[in-house]
């Protein structure tokens, strides 16, 4: 559930974000590998200061492979943890807890050489809305936690959830804004559903993940929606070319208006509703 963001819910978040990051040994930030980049929010470097930790690239099964391991270079060369996961199907899920081991490694360490022995590695999943947070702590402790709403700022009891011998987890995930200020970040988050669309034109959208196709899935785009003269963009007369392809698909798929016309708004809701729907293939929206 998108919901829309002011200045005052941001700062809630952002104080009650660090108070609960100073109990836990692990940030485990979550984005959607469709827009790797675009779902994380900028403030994560600041509020995890300190606290080793772990990107988790999930939605792996709806990204486009080549481009998922791109970023994960990316990342990694940016001195991060990255791992994959799907957490709708659990795969890759069952390796966080030792990825997490591995990051407290120093920690524990010094706690054993002061003769202490450390606790479990208390770690916390932090991301914007919609990247799959409550789906991966269900997945984790093995049942549904309740889920809570993506409303800035609420508080809600916490508990830790153990999962395996080593690790807890908290039950309510830290919940981070999306990026606004980039419009193109902006098309980016709405067209995977993390951002309200009634905050973005629905056509926009639609131009947006058009433009994307002509550019990197041309074959599998043209597959879809059955199109035989995709438009070659060349910078100049791109919006043209554009339309075209919305003229096309509304004639192909019956969306018209009486007298005939393009009922663009249906054209736009068809292509986003696909995209979403994994009905073009796994794609991701951007690239490093
Ligand atoms: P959030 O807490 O971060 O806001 O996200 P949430 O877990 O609610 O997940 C948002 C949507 O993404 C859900 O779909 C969820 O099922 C889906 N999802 C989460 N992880 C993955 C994944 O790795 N792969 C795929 N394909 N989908 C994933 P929904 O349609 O909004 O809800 P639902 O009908 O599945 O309950």
């Amino acid at each position: 559930m998108a919901i829309q963001w002011y200045p005052g819910h941001m700062a809630k978040a952002k104080r009650q974000m660090i108070e609960k990051i100073k109990q836990i040994d692990v940030v485990i930030e979550l984005v959607d590998s469709r827009v790797p980049m675009s779902s994380r929010n900028p403030l994560v470097d600041e509020i995890a200061t300190g606290k080793p930790r772990l990107l988790l690239m999930n939605k792996m099964d709806m990204a486009d492979r080549r481009a998922t391991k791109a970023w994960q270079n990316y990342f990694e060369g940016h001195g991060l943890k990255v791992h994959l996961v799907n957490s709708q199907t659990g795969q890759g899920v069952s390796m966080i807890p030792e990825a997490v081991r591995q990051l407290t490694a120093t920690r524990r360490k010094k706690l054993e050489d002061k003769g202490f022995r450390p606790h479990a590695d208390r770690a916390l999943i932090l991301g914007i809305p919609n990247v799959g947070k409550s789906t991966l702590i269900n997945r984790l402790a093995g049942k549904k936690i309740a889920k809570i709403g993506d409303r800035p700022g609420v508080t809600t009891a916490q508990q830790w959830i153990k999962v395996g011998k080593t690790m807890e987890l908290l039950d309510t995930p830290g919940i981070l804004w999306p990026k606004f200020d980039d419009p193109q970040v902006g098309l980016r988050l709405a067209a995977t559903g993390a951002i309200k669309e009634e905050l973005l034109d629905f056509q926009e959208i639609a131009f947006f993940l058009i433009k994307t196709m002509l550019v990197y899935y041309r074959e599998a785009f043209a597959k879809r929606f059955q199109l035989t003269d995709l438009p070659e963009l060349d910078g100049v007369d791109d919006q043209n070319l554009i339309i075209k392809v919305f003229d096309q698909i509304g004639k192909k798929r019956g969306c018209l208006m009486s007298g005939g016309m393009i009922n663009y708004d249906r054209v736009s809701e068809l292509i986003i509703r696909d995209f979403r729907g994994q009905k073009i293939g796994p794609l991701t929206l951007e690239w490093p």
